[in-house]
């Protein structure tokens, strides 16, 4: 596994992944709505397998997505073929720190936490300026994250839980997936370790495999101090992908963003 690309290491365990997250059938529409909305280039950070950028281009949109994972962009790649839309996805393999567009950006957004991949704060920042640059004026930054909860965290730290049951798409054995995470509270950080493990019909264990993954999280205040401090104006902060707004029992921070006309 490459340390700087763990996603290529987690392309074959990500429909199950993302499929046992709750939130994603919220923030799927969600983001849909707001590709399709776009009136001019719309892009995709953390594009992945494509979950939200070909629905979205089912829906009419053209997006633009951006992975530093060359597995997942092959899966989105292929995926979007097999539905009839690889015409309306450009691909492009890069940081989101360093992508570089043509013509810049009605819209960027960055779905599903994926801020948290930006492990410091000086990498959010970067982030966060990086994409300000690829913005056209008035164009809009969208992303969200959960809201950390010390103690939900406290009560889960180091318990390993089966995270779902699965047949793997290289070898279509069943399989689980198990998942233990360890907070680091200090320097806001997870260390995510998900284990898979392959089932025979007589219930006998066969291959394992460990994929490890850093991740980190960053509070309502934080979020707003960096948004501010790269230049955008706050447009609004959701709680929920219903668009309620936020407040302090939220769950989830939503932010909407804009650079300056
Ligand atoms: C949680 S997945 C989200 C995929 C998709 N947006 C979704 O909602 O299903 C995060 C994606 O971000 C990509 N990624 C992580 N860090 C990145 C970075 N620094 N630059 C570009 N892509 C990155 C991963 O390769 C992965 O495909």
């Amino acid at each position: 596994m490459s340390d700087d690309v763990p996603y290529d290491d987690w392309a074959p365990i990500y429909d199950v992944w993302a499929g046992t997250a709750p939130i994603t059938k919220r923030n799927l529409p969600f983001y849909v709505e707001r590709l399709v909305a776009a009136e001019g280039p719309a892009v995709e950070l953390g594009v992945g397998n494509g979950r939200i950028a070909i629905q979205a281009a089912h829906a009419g949109a053209s997006v633009i997505g951006v992975d530093s994972s060359s597995v997942m962009l092959s899966l989105c790649r292929h995926r979007a073929r097999d539905a009839g839309v690889g015409g309306k996805l450009t691909l492009l393999k890069a940081d989101f720190r360093s992508f570089q567009l043509e013509e810049p950006a009605a819209l960027v957004v960055i779905p599903f936490h994926s801020i948290g991949h930006m492990l410091t704060m000086d990498d959010k920042r970067d982030c966060l300026a990086h994409v300000y640059e690829q913005l056209r004026p008035g164009g809009r930054l969208v992303f969200d994250h959960f809201v950390f909860n010390a103690d939900r965290a406290r009560h889960v730290d180091g318990l390993t839980r089966l995270r779902g049951e699965y047949v793997d798409p290289d070898s279509s054995r069943d399989s689980l997936l198990w998942v233990t995470v360890r907070f680091d509270f200090r320097d806001q950080r997870m260390h995510i370790l998900a284990i898979s493990e392959e089932v025979d019909p007589l219930g006998q264990t066969g291959a394992r495999r460990v994929r490890r993954m850093d991740f980190s999280w960053l509070d309502p205040d934080q979020a707003r101090t960096l948004l501010e401090e790269t230049g955008y104006e706050i447009e609004s902060l959701w709680g929920c992908f219903d668009e309620t707004p936020f407040k302090d029992d939220s769950r989830e921070q939503i932010f909407t963003a804009r650079k300056p006309a």
